[in-house]
């Protein structure tokens, strides 16, 4: 059983820390300074953490506001542990994080509440995205030698 939660306490914090330097600096050689960035200390960013029945965290994930009225909230630094992919994780920490973009950042026509979620998007992960129905954009470029497309998603209140 995986539990989603919100990282809150300075312990939440340092795990997400921990999952996000085995991930991205150690596994896939991303700058250290450049991983860990002022936006994770902005008090409008979210950040989420999966653990596992004993605790252990698994994953993690991070909502960004949107940087302007009617502007895409962003998803991204999402990472679960090489060990525990495959298994749900990912989706369930996506899920969490939209849910949560349309709660805070939504705006309501015609009844329905929804806001659009874009993501910068590695190319190895595409299939991923698009499992959860985000679009990407056709056009790659390299961020920290890697590739990646933005993608794009209108996430929708469940009514
Ligand atoms: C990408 C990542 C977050 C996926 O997490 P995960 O927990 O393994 O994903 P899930 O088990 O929730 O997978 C959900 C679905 O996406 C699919 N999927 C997962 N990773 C995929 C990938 N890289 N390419 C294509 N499909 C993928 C799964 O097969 C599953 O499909 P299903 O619903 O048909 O069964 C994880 O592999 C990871 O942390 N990778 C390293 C860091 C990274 O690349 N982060 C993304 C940066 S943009």
């Amino acid at each position: 059983m995986i539990e989603i939660v919100r990282v809150e306490t300075p312990e939440q914090r340092a795990q997400m820390t921990a999952i996000r330097v085995t991930v991205f600096v150690d596994e896939q050689g991303v700058d250290a300074e450049v991983e860990m960035d002022e936006l994770d200390t902005d008090p409008s960013t979210a950040h989420v953490l999966a653990l596992a029945a004993d605790g252990t965290a698994l994953g993690t994930a991070r909502l960004l506001a949107p940087e302007h009225a009617d502007g895409p909230a962003h998803i991204g630094r999402v990472a679960v542990l090489s060990t525990a992919r495959g298994l749900g994780i990912g989706a369930l920490l996506m899920t969490d994080l939209e849910e949560l973009a349309v709660e805070r950042h939504g705006v309501v026509v015609d009844g329905v509440r929804s806001v659009s979620v874009e993501l910068s998007a590695q190319e190895q992960a595409l299939g991923f995205y698009a499992r959860l129905g985000y679009v990407a954009r056709p056009e790659r470029y390299l961020s920290e030698g890697i590739w990646h497309h933005d993608a794009v998603k209108v996430v929708t209140a469940p009514q």
